[in-house]
């Protein structure tokens, strides 16, 4: 979401609990977070069912965040429902926190394999958001819910752009997870959904941000500062984590690593619970069993 966006509509008056919606809705609860179009959980009247329901500041922002969700199909991707009343965004109800909540416990920090294992899941949804043409643009924990069991669905396409459109002239996104090139509005790519996913894993490793808030100056600190490695703030990190997210907050888009690249590092370093990969095999197994047919091959043609 741009700035000037965020700033300008902060103040909306929020309906309560038992306030009509639109035609068909009932408020059951107001959701937190929402910094800029309050969201509710309401009672869908015509349906019989809950439902999350985003008032859009406008039918065009609500029409083009119904028609971004409705091209996705993947479990870790929120679902939208339609739009009511020209600016009412419907979806269904994921339970769950926000990880956001997860990453601002007090001196809670996640543990590497379940926040690999979480950040693997959203890097899954990015490949299949990239593979549909476009960019998220505002990843960061806030805009992930983590449902029972562990699994994240990432929402909130509000911000998300087709990728080679350009920006609306002014950053978008949410400030310390912005990548440099936006903040300086050059060309967005899928490297800058990356930078944020870096930033996010960082959060979730450390329980801080690797840059932080802009000042009064309004400069992004991480035009033109680097990060400091995770180390410093967690012991017995693996350095090849480290470095890892390290490159994919690189200042350069270029020197981040790929999803392609990234995912099977992620997976690798999940220690403890259930691998991302089916039991018994993994990314690096893939080129095996490849090298074993032609040994036996060989093998086979060698009394012949
Ligand atoms: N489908 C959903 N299921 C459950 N909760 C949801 C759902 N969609 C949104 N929420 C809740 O509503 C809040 C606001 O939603 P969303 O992030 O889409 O709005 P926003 O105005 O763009 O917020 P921000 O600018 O803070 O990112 C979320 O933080 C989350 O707590
Ligand atoms: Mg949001």
């Amino acid at each position: 979401m741009s700035r000037s966006i965020r700033r300008a509509t902060r103040l909306r008056p929020v309906a309560a609990p038992g306030d009509g919606l639109g035609r068909d809705l009932t408020v059951l609860g107001v959701l937190d977070g929402g910094s800029v179009e309050p969201t509710y959980i309401a009672w869908h009247r015509a349906n019989w069912c809950p439902v999350v329901c985003k008032v859009m500041t406008s039918p065009q922002r609500a029409r083009r965040e119904v028609e971004v969700i409705g091209r996705m199909a993947h479990p870790n991707i929120v679902r939208a429902l339609g739009v009511d009343g020209g600016v009412h965004l419907l979806m269904p109800y994921y339970p769950g926190p926000t990880l956001d909540r997860l990453v601002k416990r007090p001196g809670r920090r996640i543990g590497v394999s379940d926040a690999m294992r979480l950040a693997f899941h959203v890097g899954a949804a990015l490949v299949h958001v990239h593979g549909r043409g476009f960019l998220h643009m505002d990843v960061k924990p806030g805009n992930i819910i983590v449902a029972p069991g562990g699994h994240p669905v990432l929402f909130d396409f509000g911000s998300a752009r087709a990728i080679g459109t350009p920006g609306p002239g002014e950053p978008i996104g949410t400030d310390p997870y912005i990548a440099p090139e936006e903040c300086l509005l050059g060309k967005a790519s899928p490297a800058n959904d990356i930078f944020s996913l870096g930033v996010t894993i960082y959060e979730m490793l450390t329980g801080r941000l690797p840059f932080a808030e802009p000042g009064k100056s309004d400069e992004f600190p991480q035009v033109s500062a680097d990060a400091e490695p995770m180390s410093a703030w967690r012991r017995g990190l693996a350095r090849s984590l480290d470095d890892l997210v390290l490159r994919c907050l690189d200042r350069n888009p270029e020197k981040r690593p790929s999803l392609a690249a990234l995912l099977p590092e992620l997976n690798r370093h999940i220690v403890s619970g259930p691998r991302m990969w089916p039991a018994g095999f993994s990314p690096q197994d893939a080129a095996r069993p490849h090298r074993k047919t032609s040994k036996r091959r060989r093998r086979a043609l060698a009394p012949a």
